[in-house]
């Protein structure tokens, strides 16, 4: 009996929440795409145009192997080379390297993963494939028909196809052909109805951070391209202090995509430019070789603490509070009132006989400061003027829960 008046009560309050009428869709709040920085896998920096279908399905797989996909990494992104000719209804097929998109989008998709594609303004990518001119709305919907989650446009031949010939020697109005090219794209992508990632490739012209956001934009480039190569990432880095006003959830500042992992870098150099990135709230774009991963590179690109930083909700991209000699201390606000300091050792010949000093008030902290060493997960202590010895192109990435 009672078990009968309990189902019938669990019935009642079923029955009750079914009837409810539905609130109307504009009550809720769609959800933000890339409300954090977005995370992932690129084939770009090291495949480039190498890359076929055989090597995305095995940096999926190793995404999910690796523990990469439980870090976060969840895009899976090809990059150029993937297109071949338009059709005489002007649908733009693959090329031989990718004989079936669809069929791979749900392959990405079948390993809970998402897949991103690469395309751009002009009739040209940069690596001389057929781009989007002319067939904006077209290939915004094959891609949504195909399942594709992100989609990095890049401006390439736009300049010489449209720049050059509609505006010639007149770059106020090059710049507002530019902002119109992304503008239909971006509004070509919402009218699918798909929510896909939007990531403007213009190396950062016409100071691209003010106005992507309005046109649909989640992420944009601030400058040319990266290369695995320390004086490369420190340029790149250098070029982000004065942009962390712009970030924020749904729409970042991409100072490119990682080279952890790749060329010849040290691990100093690929640790500092894995924390410094996450100090700029930039999207993890990794872009190594997934199937050969060192462990000392897998345990940058999953260190928890750090894509912690890096993910933090609310956003907050960090500023460079003060350089002295080469070493360089960013700062970044984190949700709960907690800070993440790096100190940089930027240049090239630092040595432990020359400790760096750190200086508390410059940061506005006052007395000592308890934290944790995100490189080797101990417990540290900040004090005015303490000697800290960091190696030659090496952070030192703190992070304090209760700043004072
Ligand atoms: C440009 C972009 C790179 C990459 C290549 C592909 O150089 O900046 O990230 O996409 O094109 O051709």
């Amino acid at each position: 009996m009672r078990i009968a008046a309990s189902l019938y009560l669990a019935l009642a309050a079923s029955a009750a929440f079914l009837a409810r009428p539905a609130a109307p869709a504009s009550a809720q709040p769609a959800p933000i795409t890339a409300a954090t920085p977005p995370m992932g896998w690129n084939s770009w920096n090291f495949f480039a145009g190498k890359v076929t279908d055989k090597d995305i399905r095995a940096a999926t797989d190793n995404l999910v192997a690796t523990g990469m996909k439980d870090a976060g990494y969840v895009y899976v992104n090809i990059d150029d080379t993937w297109e071949g000719e338009r059709d005489a209804d002007g649908v733009l097929h693959t090329n031989s390297k990718f004989p079936d998109m669809k069929a791979l989008a749900d392959y990405v998709h079948s390993k809970g993963l998402k897949i991103g594609i690469y395309s751009g303004p002009g009739a040209k990518t940069c690596g001389g494939y057929a781009a989007s001119l002319g067939h904006e709305e077209q290939d915004a919907k094959m891609y949504a028909d195909w399942g594709i989650d992100y989609l990095k446009y890049d401006l390439c031949s736009y300049r010489s196809d449209v720049l050059d010939k509609q505006a010639p020697d007149d770059k106020p109005a090059q710049m507002r052909l530019m902002i119109a090219a992304y503008q239909k794209m971006g509004k070509a992508l919402q009218s699918t109805g798909r929510p896909i990632v939007f990531s403007l490739c213009q190396y950062g012209w016409d100071a691209v951070w003010e106005w992507a956001p309005a046109l649909g934009g989640n992420l944009w480039r601030t400058t040319g391209d990266i290369n695995p190569r320390w004086d490369r990432i420190y340029a790149i880095l250098s070029q982000q202090d004065g942009l962390a006003k712009y970030a924020g959830p749904g729409h970042w500042n991409d100072p490119d995509m990682l080279e952890v992992g790749n060329g010849k870098l040290s691990l100093q150099e690929n640790w500092s430019h894995f924390a410094m990135w996450a100090m700029l709230a930039a999207p993890l774009l990794a872009g190594n070789d997934l199937p050969n991963m060192k462990p000392e590179i897998k345990a940058i690109l999953t260190n928890p603490d750090v894509i912690a930083i890096d993910q933090d909700r609310l956003g907050h991209q960090a500023a460079r509070a003060y350089s002295d000699g080469e070493v360089e201390v960013w700062t970044r606000h984190l949700s709960g009132g907690a800070l993440a300091i790096a100190v940089l050792a930027a240049g090239d010949s630092r040595y432990s006989t020359h400790p760096f000093h750190l200086d508390l008030a410059k940061l506005g902290l006052h007395g000592p400061q308890k934290g944790k060493d995100l490189k080797t997960g101990q417990d540290i202590t900040l004090t005015n003027n303490m000697p800290i010895e960091i190696q030659s192109h090496d952070t030192l990435l703190v992070r304090i829960p209760s700043p004072k």
